[in-house]
C-alpha cells in the first residue's frame, strides 16, 4: 500500500494536459468511483487496524493533493482564454482584402466591344500566329508590298510562310471564308509590328477591327456606325470628320478623326493645334477581298475599320505616353481601380 501511494504522489507531480478536457480525463482515471484514489480507499478498508491511522492520513492527502493539481491544471486554460479574449472582438471589421484592378487596356476593350455589341455586333477572335495568306494575301496586299517587309513584319525563322499577325483584319478574312452574309463582328487581339518602342509606338499592341457585310452595305453606314461608336465612347458633343487613306484591303479607305476631347477643338499639344485627333482607319471592303474569301462581290458589299486600343485609352484618359501600358506599374493601375 505504501508503494502504491508514493509511485501516485510521484506521478501527480509531472500531471500535465493541453486542454480542459485532458484534465476532466486525468479526474476521471484519479478520482471516479473505479478511478486509482477509491481503489486505495477499498484496500484501505481489509488493512490491519493499526496501520489504518498512518495510511488514512496518507491516502487523505494524496486525495487533496490530486485535487489541488487538477483544479490548478483546469484555472490555466481558464486564465489562457482571459489573456486572449480582450483581443477577440467580435465586432471588429475584417480586414480588406486587396483586391486587383481591370487593366485600363481591358476596361478600354471592354467598353468598345460593349459599344458594338449594342448595335449587333457579336466578337471573333484568331491565332497570333498567322500564314501569309490571311494577314496579306487574302487582302490584297501585293507580294512586294512595303508593309511586308522586314521593317514591320515579324516573319517567323522556320517558315517564312508564318508571321506574327500585324493587324486583327486577319480574322476577318477567316470569318468571311466561312460565314454566309450577314457578318457583324469585332475582333479584338493582340497585334505586333516590328517598330522603335516609343512614347507613341510599341511592337506589341490590342486592336478591335471591326467588319459589317450584308447586300447594301453603303459608306453612309459606315459613317453612321462610327459616328454612333465615336458619341459613345468620347461623348455626346463627339464630332467626327474622314480624311481619304488607302489601305490595300478597302476602296474607298479613310482615316477618321474625332473632335480633340481634350482642348474641345480649340488647340492643344494633343491634337497638334488642329482640334482633330486620328481614331482609327476604315473604309468599304475592296470586292476582290470578298472574292478572295467566296463571297460574291456582286451581291454583298461590306465595310470595316480597325483602331489601337492604346490609342483610344490614351484619348479617353489623358495619357501621355504608350509603355505605361505595359509596365504595369501598380502607382498607375490603381488610378483604374473600379473604372469598368
Ligand atoms: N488593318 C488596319 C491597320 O491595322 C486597320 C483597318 C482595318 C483599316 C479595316 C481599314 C479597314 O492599320
Amino acid at each position: 500500500m505504501q508503494e502504491k501511494i508514493d509511485r501516485l504522489l510521484e506521478e501527480i507531480q509531472f500531471l500535465t494536459a493541453s486542454s480542459r478536457e485532458g484534465v476532466e480525463q486525468l479526474r476521471l482515471k484519479y478520482l471516479s468511483k473505479k478511478g486509482l484514489v477509491p481503489l486505495l480507499f477499498e484496500e484501505f478498508r481489509s488493512i490491519p487496524k493499526e496501520q489504518k491511522k498512518v495510511f488514512g492520513q496518507q491516502v487523505n492527502e494524496l486525495k487533496s493533493k490530486i485535487n489541488r493539481k487538477l483544479d490548478e491544471l483546469d484555472a490555466s486554460f481558464e486564465d489562457n482564454e482571459e489573456a486572449e479574449s480582450p483581443d477577440l472582438d467580435m465586432t471588429r471589421p475584417v480586414d480588406q482584402i486587396q483586391i486587383g484592378s481591370r487593366h485600363p487596356l481591358s476596361i478600354v476593350r471592354n467598353q468598345i466591344l460593349g459599344i458594338f455589341s449594342r448595335i449587333g455586333y457579336t466578337v471573333a477572335e484568331g491565332p497570333e500566329i498567322e500564314s501569309d495568306w490571311y494577314n496579306f494575301s487574302a487582302l490584297n496586299f501585293p507580294a512586294e508590298h512595303p508593309a511586308k517587309d522586314m521593317q514591320d513584319t515579324y516573319f517567323i525563322e522556320k517558315d517564312p510562310d508564318m508571321v506574327l499577325r500585324t493587324h486583327t483584319s486577319s480574322v476577318q478574312v477567316r470569318v468571311m471564308e466561312t460565314t454566309i452574309p450577314p457578318i457583324r463582328k469585332v475582333f479584338p487581339g493582340r497585334v505586333f509590328r516590328n517598330e522603335a518602342i516609343s512614347a507613341r509606338a510599341h511592337c506589341i499592341f490590342h486592336q478591335v477591327e471591326g467588319l459589317y457585310v450584308d447586300v447594301n452595305v453603303s459608306f453612309g453606314d459606315l459613317k453612321q456606325s462610327l459616328f454612333f461608336f465615336a458619341r459613345e465612347m468620347f461623348g455626346e458633343e463627339t464630332k467626327i470628320r474622314l480624311r481619304p487613306s488607302f489601305f490595300p484591303f478597302t476602296e474607298p479607305s479613310g482615316e477618321l478623326d474625332i473632335s480633340c476631347n481634350i482642348c474641345e477643338g480649340n488647340g492643344c499639344n494633343i491634337c497638334k493645334y488642329t482640334g482633330w485627333v486620328e481614331i482609327l482607319g476604315c473604309g468599304m471592303v475592296d470586292p476582290q477581298v470578298l472574292a478572295n474569301c467566296k463571297i460574291d462581290p456582286e451581291k454583298y458589299t461590306g465595310f470595316a475599320f480597325g483602331m489601337g486600343i492604346e490609342r483610344i485609352a490614351m484619348l479617353k484618359y489623358q495619357i501621355n505616353d504608350l509603355r505605361l501600358f505595359f509596365e504595369n506599374d501598380i502607382r498607375f493601375l490603381k488610378q483604374f481601380q473600379g473604372t469598368c
